[in-house]
């Protein structure tokens, strides 16, 4: 049974103060869960302070982007280097990112490189936009996206990374709808064939991959469900202590009832 993976995408929601709340809040409300892996991206100022907080044997932290030089003339910038003893994890390639700061597939790869030569697991996000699915072009799109990204890395590399499908129209944040599951399901073999293809089955089948995009604790069973999906992203209701309790609940019912079904 692989453990789920549950991140908390906060944005640039929370100050350092309301983020440190929450997780309060969150270490009261959520249990210790051997198969579940919650991860938590706060904002880039709130790492280190979290990283003193957090309950180590409940959470794990994410940064939510870096720069992919490790040192240099770059004012303003935040390396991964910079990053490698705090985080486990980093966001990489996010719709957001993509959108309002212009990241392009070469930086995105350059990226996803940086983390893994810093030892940080690339969560790297693909998904199309409203138009590109009504062109007809979400396969183009997961295939360049992916591809592109997984360029620089070894085979064993790529085995390690996770890969969250977050359709850019189903992110609140774009007040677009929901996803069907049975759609996820597809893009997400798409995903995975396109990693087959380069890579192998066996690295297609331990590549981690979530689904992000409105996930809350009513849907994310809907979307755990899905034959090959191993955990969620999730957004807005991250923010909620209550709902992001109630999406670690309903994970770990699920797997619950599988692993009983399983005896
Ligand atoms: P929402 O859960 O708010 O739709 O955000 C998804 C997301 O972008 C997570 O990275």
């Amino acid at each position: 049974m692989r453990k789920i993976l549950l991140v908390a995408n906060w944005k640039m929601d929370l100050n350092v103060s309301q983020g440190s709340f929450l997780v309060h809040r969150l270490q009261e409300l959520i249990r210790l869960h051997r198969d579940i892996e919650i991860v938590l991206a706060p904002s880039m100022m709130a790492l280190q302070p979290l990283s003193v907080q957090i309950d180590r044997r409940k959470f794990r932290l994410a940064a939510q982007n870096a720069y992919q030089k490790d040192v240099g003339p770059y004012t303003g910038e935040v390396s991964f280097a910079m990053l490698r003893d705090l985080v486990h994890y980093a966001i990489i390639g996010h719709s957001e990112r993509r959108i309002y700061f212009h990241e392009d597939l070469p930086m995105i790869r350059d990226k996803v490189a940086a983390a893994v030569r810093n030892e940080i697991t690339p969560i790297l996000c693909v998904g199309e936009t409203q138009h590109e699915r009504t062109e007809g072009l979400t396969r183009r799109v997961l295939h360049d996206q992916v591809t592109t990204a997984l360029h620089n890395l070894t085979t064993r590399e790529v085995r390690d990374i996770v890969i969250a499908y977050e359709p850019v129209w189903a992110i609140s944040t774009f007040q677009g709808g929901h996803a069907r599951p049975d759609d996820v399901a597809v893009a997400m073999r798409y995903i995975r064939s396109q990693i087959a293809q380069l890579y192998g089955e066996h690295v297609a089948t331990d590549v981690r991959v979530l689904y992000g995009g409105s996930v809350d604790d009513t849907t994310v069973r809907s979307y755990l469900e899905i034959d090959g999906c191993d955990g969620a992203l999730v957004g807005a209701a991250s923010l909620n202590p209550y709902k992001f309790a109630g999406i670690v609940d309903a994970a770990y019912r699920l797997q619950h009832e599988l692993t009983t079904n399983e005896d």
